[in-house]
């Protein structure tokens, strides 16, 4: 799953997994998880160039995983090595949402998201969504538009694409 901050890729992974028994992996939380620091504190600490090495090495191993929903950082698939690698290992969905969509969804968290710590945040959403837009459509397979769906209904659109 591949798509912008607050596009959903986390919690639909997870429901695709509870409902279709496959295995979930979340890129942010095995990165996480490999350097025993939150995301806040490796892109302070370590800086947004570290994290983006680690995102590519994360990338290095997708051959591992077998029946899984990998839900990518948003950053992730701007990296030409790491899209191409995606794309050699399995289907890869975009997740799309609206400015105020992904507005709404991370308003409170934004602690969570060092990109977004401007005090305009809508606008940098803006910004970095228009940005990125065209390059999560060069390579995704499937595009979701999430607006308006429940967490349940884009899983389900996603596994029936997937089983087609
Ligand atoms: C980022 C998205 C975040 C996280 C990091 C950078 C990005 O993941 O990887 O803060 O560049 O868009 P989510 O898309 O899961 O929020």
């Amino acid at each position: 799953l591949i798509g912008f901050m607050g596009t959903g890729k986390s919690v639909v992974g997870i429901d695709l997994q509870h409902r279709f028994g496959i295995e979930f992996v979340d890129t942010d939380a095995e990165i996480e998880a490999s350097q025993a620091l939150t995301i806040p504190e490796i892109f302070k600490q370590l800086g947004e160039p570290y994290f983006r090495k680690l995102e590519s090495q994360f990338c290095l191993n997708l051959t591992q995983y077998y029946n899984t929903v990998i839900s990518t950082g948003g950053g992730l698939i701007l990296h030409d090595q790491n899209a191409t690698r995606l794309a050699k290992a399995g289907t890869i969905f975009l997740l799309k949402a609206s400015v105020d969509s992904i507005y709404n969804r991370i308003k409170k968290g934004l602690h969570k998201r060092p990109l977004l710590s401007d005090k305009d945040v809508k606008q940098s959403i803006e910004t970095i969504l228009k940005e990125r837009l065209p390059i999560y459509e060069k390579h995704a397979n499937h595009v979701i538009d999430t607006d308006n769906k429940s967490i349940q209904d884009v899983s389900q659109e996603i596994w029936s694409l997937y089983c087609e």
